[in-house]
């Protein structure tokens, strides 16, 4: 491991009291209890403070335990989370809480081993769990905190590189208290969201910045290193937009599988040499409607193994056969935008609207 820059136990102090004065009174800050800090820290995965609170607040609402939340549907679940994006987190949100009911007696475990069993826990949520609820020494290395180490020790790596992992790690481990490591924890937090900042870092406010190795040789705009990224599949597919006095023919996926549980526009996927019109026009055959089928253009949206190029099709009819599965709705525009719909069909549903239907 890299000589140290300085004393690791600077940094505690300087955050401490910088967070007592700046840090953000959030909902969850307030409580130690552990269901309510894990389902946080769950919906702030990939996710800002403002665009959770209210989704926070729902939950809790519908959901005030983790028997609660255990025993609803899965269904009920996901369509609370509707809007809030990544649904794997909401799949996983509701596996974990029944295996807490089932394994666990309804008792959150504290340690990072046994936290880390629980569906989509990963170390740094199963870190801040055990340090914001039960004040243990465990570290967390999100998004936010793997950028402030990456410009503290001028790290020469990708934050998310191999290379990078184990000792990003070790200098977290290393700056952690063993004190106060609920508010160490949501500073360290809070001084990535608001003061060093991904792309203009606020350094004139940092508490750290006399230390700051970036700093110190101005590569605090360079750092953290940018990753290579990787070249994602393509998948090519077709939906068919079916209106019938105002409203859409949408369904819900299966449970289980890629993207489960969320709703769509029916949809058929087009293989290399097929032709999109002609395969919805096969869709349409199974619903058995006819009619003239008006082209509205593509999506493109990247999906966290792939990227899906989706052709829109719209077609207005005035009668509907009988449609025998139990998941399909109809539902009006306003009713849409309310439904879990996965990306790409969110952003079909924002072009129909643009379109002026
Ligand atoms: N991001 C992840 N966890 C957080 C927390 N507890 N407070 C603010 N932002 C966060």
């Amino acid at each position: 491991m890299a000589e140290l820059p300085f004393a690791t136990d600077a940094i505690a102090p300087r955050l401490l009291a910088w967070y007592s004065k700046q840090g953000r009174a959030l909902p969850w800050r307030q409580t130690r209890d552990p269901y309510r800090i894990w389902l946080s820290e769950i919906m702030l995965q990939q996710t800002t403070v403002a665009a959770v609170i209210g989704y926070y607040q729902r939950f809790l609402e519908n959901f005030p335990s983790v028997e609660h939340l255990a025993a609803a549907p899965q269904e009920a679940v996901i369509d609370l989370w509707a809007g809030l994006g990544y649904y794997a987190r909401a799949r996983n949100l509701h596996a974990a809480a029944k295996m807490l009911v089932e394994e666990f007696g309804g008792e959150f475990p504290q340690t990072v081993t046994e936290l880390q069993q629980l569906p989509g826990v990963g170390r740094s949520t199963a870190g801040a769990i055990s340090a914001l609820a039960f004040e243990r020494h465990a570290p967390i290395l999100d998004g936010n905190v793997r950028r402030i180490l990456c410009r503290l020790f001028a790290l020469q790596q990708p934050p998310r590189s191999s290379a990078a992992e184990k000792q990003l790690w070790h200098w977290a481990e290393l700056l952690t208290p063993v004190a106060d490591v609920h508010d160490y924890t949501q500073a360290i937090m809070d001084l990535g969201a608001t003061v060093c900042l991904p792309r203009k870092p606020l350094c004139e406010d940092c508490p750290l910045s006399e230390l700051c190795q970036a700093r110190e040789f101005g590569l605090e705009q360079q750092l953290p290193l940018k990753q290579k990224s990787k070249p994602v599949p393509i998948r090519h597919e077709a939906a068919l937009l079916l209106e019938k006095q105002g409203k859409y023919l949408v369904r819900r996926r299966p449970a289980s599988g890629l993207l489960g549980g969320l709703w769509e526009f029916p949809t058929v996927s087009i293989a290399d040499g097929e032709m999109a019109e002609q395969k919805v026009r096969l869709l349409m055959s199974d619903f058995a409607v006819s009619g003239d089928l008006r082209p509205l253009g593509n999506i493109t949206h990247i999906y966290s193994h792939f990227r899906l190029e989706l052709q829109l099709f719209q077609l207005s009819i005035d009668d509907f056969p009988q449609v025998a599965e139990a998941e399909n709705d109809w539902c009006a525009a306003e009713e849409l935008s309310q439904l879990a719909l996965h990306g790409a069909h969110k952003k079909a549903l924002e072009k129909l609207q643009g379109s002026g239907e």
